[in-house]
């Protein structure tokens, strides 16, 4: 069977491994990744939120840190895969609005509003009147907004595509193969074994597998990490040209209870997600997820009746028992961990691939990733 060589071998080219890859390229290493399919799973079924304020959750203050640290990332990034690919990078830098759909649910934006402000973010408590002079065509049943205006929304399929090309530009090469096992040897990760039993030999691994991380082989139980599946459903609307643009900014909703968002894309759709549910690998769309979408979508925004639905599509997301990734040395020396990003894949994109090309060139986790190692779970001491 044919081995190749190589510096760093990728194991996963979602979002966060290519743009590892290509971080990496850039400064001369010799990259390839692996995937089967490459940016067609996790990172192609996302409305691409960046929304660290948004979203945050009671607690996470060092995720929090993390996510801040990325979405401050994310123009230059995108500014340099332009440059580099005559591509966008889909970013697109139009805030976003929260908003409530009955008094239970003002009450949980508002008090969400506070402890974001105790944070130090910036956020702006608007009546429903207020919301709907920035978005007009939103409910007039809409009771109370929170204007979040550093939290922005990225194409992620058009940054898939742009990062593929990014790659292909910088030298990096892909296997269009499933790594079925990590090779070691004594107690040093010394590349992959791929699915036709071929090798790739690299003195570097990354398993940036997104939530099929779990499963690699070869590594001993004790430094597997509780990576699992978490589906979401997301719908595809296209708003016909009289109605543009439907929305101007992110929209997310609490909607009697239930949380939805609604994320507009500059050439007319519009992005509805998303379900959550524990089903393991099961990636079919079901009914009750469409219905659940389009319920609350339209109680917010009543012309989604008039769009063609365009696309119902579930994914997987990589979820960690603290809603964190795994950043960073894996208890295996040559291997590193770059996954389970949950909810923030497209979020951590830059800040990842950042961090990851650090530790390869320094060989030490930088400070802000500490928090975020994979020893938390596996209780077993890494060298940084
Ligand atoms: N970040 C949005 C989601 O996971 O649905």
């Amino acid at each position: 069977m044919a081995e190749r060589t190589c510096d760093v071998v990728i194991i996963g080219a979602g979002l966060i491994g290519l743009a590892t890859a290509w971080r990496l390229a850039v400064d001369g290493i010799q990259v390839t990744v692996c995937d089967p399919t490459p940016g067609s799973q996790t990172s192609s079924v996302a409305a691409g939120m960046l929304a660290p304020v948004t979203e945050v959750e009671y607690g996470e203050d060092e995720l929090l840190a993390l996510n801040l640290a990325s979405v401050a990332a994310w123009p230059a990034f995108a500014s340099e895969l332009e440059a580099l690919t005559g591509e966008p990078a889909g970013l697109h830098r139009t805030g976003t609005l929260s908003v409530a759909y009955d008094v239970d649910d003002a009450a949980a934006i508002r008090r969400l509003a506070d402890y974001q402000r105790r944070l130090g973010l910036e956020v702006e408590e608007l009546s429903g009147r207020e919301a709907r002079k920035r978005e007009p065509l939103l409910a007039a049943g809409v009771t109370a907004g929170v204007w979040v205006p550093g939290d922005h929304s990225v194409d992620n399929r058009q940054a898939v595509s742009t990062l593929l090309r990014a790659c292909e530009l910088s030298g990096v090469e892909l296997v269009r193969q499933r790594v079925d096992r990590v090779l070691i040897t004594g107690t040093t990760a010394v590349g992959v074994e791929l699915e036709d039993g071929s090798a790739i030999h690299a003195g570097q691994v990354i398993a940036a597998a997104g939530p099929w991380s779990s499963q690699l082989d070869g590594l001993p139980a004790e430094l597997r990490i509780p990576v699992r599946p978490l589906k979401g459903e997301i719908l595809r609307l296209r708003v016909p040209p009289a109605y543009r643009p439907a929305l101007s900014h992110t929209v997310r909703a609490t909607a009697r209870g239930f949380a939805v968002y609604l994320v507009p894309r500059p050439g007319g759709e519009l992005v509805v997600g998303a379900t959550t549910s524990e089903l393991g690998y099961d990636t079919r769309v079901l009914a009750g997820g469409v219905f659940a979408l389009l319920r609350d979508a339209r109680m917010i925004l009543p012309l989604v009746d008039e769009l063609e639905l365009v696309e119902a599509v579930a994914g997987l997301r990589p979820a960690t028992p603290d809603n964190a990734p795994i950043l960073g040395p894996s208890g295996i020396d040559g291997l590193l961990w770059a996954t389970g990003h949950y909810r923030n894949g497209v979020l951590l994109t830059p800040i990842t691939a950042q961090i990851i090309a650090e530790t390869v060139h320094t060989g030490v986790l930088p400070s802000l990733a500490r928090p975020f190692q994979a020893s938390r779970f596996t209780e077993v001491k890494v060298a940084p």
